[in-house]
Formats: C-alpha cells, structure tokens, sequence
C-alpha cells in the first residue's frame, strides 16, 4: 500500500460523509502494521456534540475489531462540492491518536494529487498519554 494509495482510500471514504450540518465531508483510512485499512468518514448528529469525526470513526472501527497496532492514517476532507485542499485532524482525534500510536506514527494531509506527510509527535508534542498515569 503507498501513500498515495491510501490518501485515495480516504477521498474515497469521504463519500460516505453524512455531514447535512456542517456540510464538510470529511474520510479517513487507516492502515493497520498488519496491512489492513479500516475507512471512516465524519457522522454528525441533529444533537451537535454526538457527531464523530472522520478520524475516530476509523480508529474505533479497527479497535473494535481487535487492532491495535496501526502504521499511518489518511485523511482528505473539505466543504461539500469542493475538492479538499487540506484538513487537519482535530485536537481530540489527535488525543486518541496518541492512545494507539506512537510519535513516529505517519499522518498524510491533502488529496491524492498533493499531500504531505507529519509526524504524529510533531502533529501532538507534549502529549499526555497512559505512560503519564
Ligand atoms: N471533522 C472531521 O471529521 N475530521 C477533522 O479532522 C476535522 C473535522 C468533521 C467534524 C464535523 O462533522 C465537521 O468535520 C465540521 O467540523
């Protein structure tokens, strides 16, 4: 799996948004150490603050059927009707990011024709995290 595959992956995932508030779709792809990809996209609810984003709904998906060991995530996202340009994950995806990942975890932000890759270290210094319990 290349990067740009997996950024494809989540344009992909993107489809799936329901996003009928904020209207900014928004998809994610996980790849797991073992090589597999878990896909999410945003689900917002008429009650704001039960939304989820794009991010965890991924990482929740992979969680909750067993993985825990995970390589890079994906993620496109921007207004409906316009191509994403870049989305950069919220402070609490970040958060539960870190709960799975370490700091050299890759992060790839754009589209497919134009990315970048971070760092989840550099996307989250000074995190807190079980090894500060
Ligand atoms: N959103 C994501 O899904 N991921 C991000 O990285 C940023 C924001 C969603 C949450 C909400 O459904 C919409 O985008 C607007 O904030």
């Amino acid at each position: 799996m290349t990067d740009r595959e997996l950024m494809e992956l989540a344009q992909k995932a993107r489809e799936t948004s329901y996003s009928p508030y904020s209207h900014f779709r928004v998809g994610a792809a996980l790849l797991t150490k073992s090589g597999k990809v878990y896909l999410g996209c945003n689900v917002e609810n008429a009650s704001y603050p039960a939304g989820n984003c794009a991010e965890r709904t991924a990482i929740f998906k992979a969680v909750s059927e067993g993985e825990r060991e995970f390589e890079a995530l994906a993620i496109v996202g921007g207004r409906e009707g316009e191509t994403s340009e870049f989305c950069a994950p919220c402070g609490i995806c970040r958060q539960v990011m870190a709960e799975f990942c370490g700091g050299d975890f890759k992060v790839l932000l754009g589209n497919p024709e134009k990315f970048s890759t971070y760092t989840l270290k550099s996307l989250l210094p000074l995190s807190f995290s079980s090894k500060d319990l």
